[in-house]
Order: C-alpha cells, then sequence, then structure tokens
C-alpha cells in the first residue's frame, strides 16, 4: 500500500508503548499519510491527548470530549478512514474488540469502521499468553479484513523477557508499505471470509504449531526435550538491508529429525532458512541475534539438551536505519558491534543434569579454532565443520565434521551425510544424560 495520501485512523489503548505511537504517527506522516487519532481514557494517562492533537493537528477522538459538537464521532472519524490501526492494543481492548463491546472511542472506531484494521498488540508475557488474550487475538484473526501483527519477543518495559513487545514503528510502517491493498468490508452482505494472518517483513516471533512428542517410552529421549538453533540471522542495516550468511537450515533439520524419530521433545528457535521441519516439531521463529539470544534463554530451563547449530551473525550495524538508506554514489561505512555470545550465555545457566553442544565453523586450522573455542565456550562438545569443499556445507547434503569433546583430542574431519552428523550428536548427548 503506497502511504502517500491514505487517510489512517490511529486507535491508541492505554499500554507502556504509547509512546511509540506518536513516532509511528509522524513516520506515515513522512511517508505521505494523513493521520487521526482516537484514545482510551487509560492511553491518555500515558500520553497527554495534546501530543497527538498537536502531532496531527487535528481534535483527538476522546470519550470525555466535545460529544456536543460533534456527536457522530464514532461514526465519522473510522469512515473517515482509508485503514485503522490500533497501536498499542492493550490486552483489554483486545478483549472488547472479540467479542464486540463498544464503550470506549477506540472499540467503537473498530466496531464501526468498514476498511481494513490492523492491530499491534504489545503487554506482559503473562497477558500476552493467557488463555484469554490467545483466544481473543484468533477470534480476530478469523474476522474479515482484520490483521494481527506479531508481537516480537525480548526485554519488555516491565523488565521482564518474552514476546509481548510492541512492533517497531518502523517496522509496521513497513508492513503498511508492503501489504496489498484490501477492498473495504461489504456493509450489505457481511461476508464471511477467513482473517489474515500476518507473516510481517521482516518477522519478529511467531510460534508454530504444538504438536505433542512421541509416546513411545521405549526411546531413548522419551521424556526429554532438546532445543535446537536453526538457521541464519539477519542484522538490519535498514529497512530494506542486513547482514546475513549462506546457512540453509538443512543441518538443524536432520538434527530435529533424528532427536524426534528418538523420542524427544524437540523445540527450535529458527531464524531464515530454506529447509523445512518435519511435523511434531515446535519452530519459533526469529530474525536477528538478538531475538535468538533472548528466545534460547527463555526457553532452555526445560531443555536437557541444547545443540547451537544456527549460524549466527557476530556483529551487527550498531545503527539500523529507519528508513532505506539513498544512494548518495558516495563511500558508506557500516560501524558494527558485537551481538551477544549465545553459546557462551547459555552455558552460564547451565544445569549438570543438561548437555550443550555448540558449533564451530572454520576455514583453516580446524583443529586449533575448535579446541579454543570449545575451551573458552565451556560447552560439553563442539561440532566442528568446515564448509570449504564444494561438495559439501551450506545446502548440501553432506558436510565434513568431527565432534570435539571436552578433554579429548580433536579427530580428523570426516566427510558425511548431515544425518550422520545428526546421529553422532544424538549419541554423544544420550551417552551424556546417561552418565
Ligand atoms: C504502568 C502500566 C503499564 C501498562 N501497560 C500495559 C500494556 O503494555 N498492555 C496492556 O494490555 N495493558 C497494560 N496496562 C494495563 C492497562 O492500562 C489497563 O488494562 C487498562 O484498563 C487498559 O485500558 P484501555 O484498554 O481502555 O486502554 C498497564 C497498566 C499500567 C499501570
Amino acid at each position: 500500500m503506497n502511504l502517500a495520501g491514505k487517510k489512517i485512523l490511529l486507535g491508541v489503548s492505554g499500554g507502556i508503548a504509547v509512546y511509540k505511537s506518536c513516532e509511528l504517527l509522524r513516520l506515515l506522516q513522512k511517508k505521505g499519510a494523513e493521520v487521526r487519532v482516537c484514545m482510551t481514557d487509560a492511553a491518555t494517562e500515558f500520553v497527554a491527548p495534546l501530543t497527538f492533537a498537536s502531532l496531527s493537528k487535528c481534535p483527538v477522538y476522546l470519550k470525555n470530549g466535545a460529544v456536543e459538537a460533534r456527536p457522530f464521532q464514532h461514526i465519522d472519524f473510522p469512515r473517515w478512514a482509508d485503514l485503522y490501526l490500533v497501536v498499542p492494543a492493550t490486552a483489554n481492548v483486545i478483549g472488547k474488540f472479540a467479542c464486540g463491546i463498544a464503550d470506549d472511542p477506540v472499540s467503537l472506531c473498530f466496531m464501526s469502521c468498514t476498511c481494513p484494521r490492523v492491530i499491534a498488540p504489545a503487554m506482559n508475557v503473562a497477558m500476552y499468553n493467557s488463555p484469554a488474550v490467545k483466544r481473543n487475538l484468533e477470534i480476530l484473526r478469523g474476522f474479515e479484513n482484520t490483521t494481527v501483527l506479531e508481537s516480537p519477543a525480548g526485554e519488555l518495559a516491565c523488565g521482564e523477557v518474552g514476546q509481548g513487545r510492541l512492533m517497531e514503528p518502523a517496522e509496521i510502517a513497513k508492513y503498511l508499505e508492503t501489504r496489498d491493498e484490501k477492498p473495504a468490508l461489504s456493509l450489505s452482505k457481511g461476508r464471511e471470509t477467513k482473517g489474515e494472518k500476518v507473516q510481517c517483513e521482516p518477522p519478529a516471533i511467531s510460534v508454530a504449531v504444538d504438536i505433542p512428542p512421541t509416546q513411545d517410552a521405549s526411546l531413548p529421549g522419551f521424556g526429554k526435550k532438546v532445543l535446537l538453533t536453526a538457521g541464519r540471522t539477519e542484522e538490519a542495516i535498514d529497512p530494506v538491508r542486513y547482514i546475513s550468511n549462506r546457512s540453509s537450515g538443512k543441518t538443524a533439520v536432520a538434527l530435529a529429525s533424528v532427536f524426534y524419530a528418538n523420542g524427544f521433545e524437540v523445540e527450535v528457535v529458527a531464524g531464515p532458512m530454506e529447509a523445512e521441519f518435519p511435523k511434531g516439531v515446535r519452530v519459533t521463529k526469529i530474525r536477528s541475534a538478538r531475538d535468538m539470544h533472548d528466545a534460547v534463554l527463555e526457553r532452555m530451563k526445560n531443555a536437557s539438551v541444547l545443540v547451537h547449530c544456527a549460524a549466527v551473525a557476530d556483529y551487527r550495524p550498531k545503527v539500523a536505519a529507519t528508513e532505506k538508506i539513498k544512494d548518495s554514489r558516495s563511500q558508506l561505512i557500516l560501524e558494527l558491534e558485537p551481538n551477544p555470545n549465545i553459546l557462551r550465555d547459555s552455558v552460564a545457566q547451565k544445569r549438570d543434569d543438561q548437555v550443550i553442544v555448540g558449533f564451530a565453523l572454520e576455514t583453516d586450522h580446524f583443529e586449533e579454532h575448535a579446541a579454543e573455542k570449545l575451551a573458552k565456550s565451556g560447552a560439553d562438545a563442539l561440532l566442528l565443520n568446515a564448509p570449504v569443499a564444494t561438495d559439501s556445507g551450506f545446502g548440501r547434503d553432506c558436510v565434513r565434521f568431527a565432534l570435539v569433546e571436552t578433554g579429548k583430542p580433536v579427530p580428523q574431519l570426516a566427510m558425511g551425510e548431515k544425518v550422520d552428523l545428526a546421529e553422532t550428536i544424538l549419541n554423544f548427548c544420550l551417552e551424556r544424560l546417561n552418565g
């Protein structure tokens, strides 16, 4: 959707992220959109309506506003709009939207608008994961012309870590720009169509289907969980460019399949990748190294085994531009800063009954580098692998690898299929788990 000339109604409800909707308003205006605002009473406690009125250059629709002068704001505001955007959407208004309650400007506009509606939830992780919010979001996803944006995981304003952050304003704007134009709701027929489930670009976090693991108690992994990282990470330079690598995710898929077949419950934190996981594997999608870091640390408590298979970017741009960097034909210098070390930080939280395996991709001095990395990381073992040969490594089924264990000499690299690599790791982990 080209935002130039678009009329956007911004519904603001009362969460800590209200200040970010001021930033979003400015961004939308910069892209040429005209923005008007309606607010719940709770929202006005976080940011004064005067701020939104000043930025939008239009009176804000409030519950206790000048009703006599403008009695039909609950109809006029949404009818004016090409798009209704609720940012942030609290658990409370989400519940109202889902249940048909319309007793404040934001929920009234939701009910009476006929244009497409986009909702960006933001709340504490426990609220986000509560059965009521999950159910209400699912109901909204089923509404015609209604889009629920993902809430990324990460550090929340309350200090806790988990899913429930507001999608960044730049990403919301980018999503709006890339979404297809949707027709307005049909008022006359009240058609039932399936709601749109957004795969926003870049996606924040989305949790895939949760299928119970095998119930076969004779399998060696029965009752145990493995947490895998998979794929590559992408580190934003600007809204359309990033730093990444060539990992395809095939090794992680081999690992997931082998562990699952041996009775383990398999959970994966996956960056972008081409290979697909088998059914029964629980996948949480992330994009950046920092998101992967947070997602892994949050999930590792219940895992018996952690295998860090993802190709994580060691560095990220110090500043990610919110607008596309223009071509000025002059030299561009990107300043990079280190990403958190996921392997090291997970080892720091490791319990004695957990096994952690890292990955080391080397292109030279294999044994030396792997031994050094293993010692530094404190992991139980490192899977040393080499991508240099033309018939092995990234995107291929074969790989040269060796499992380097603490206190043992580094074995020679040997060519094998990725499934062999996965079985080598599985056998090592089972040996360790069984004492
Ligand atoms: C400091 C503070 C921060 C809050 N942040 C959130 C939040 O991020 N998301 C949320 O759903 N509720 C949050 N709440 C709770 C809502 O403000 C509360 O449910 C309120 O009734 C929402 O009203 P509204 O949905 O009409 O705006 C917060 C409350 C306080 C006091």
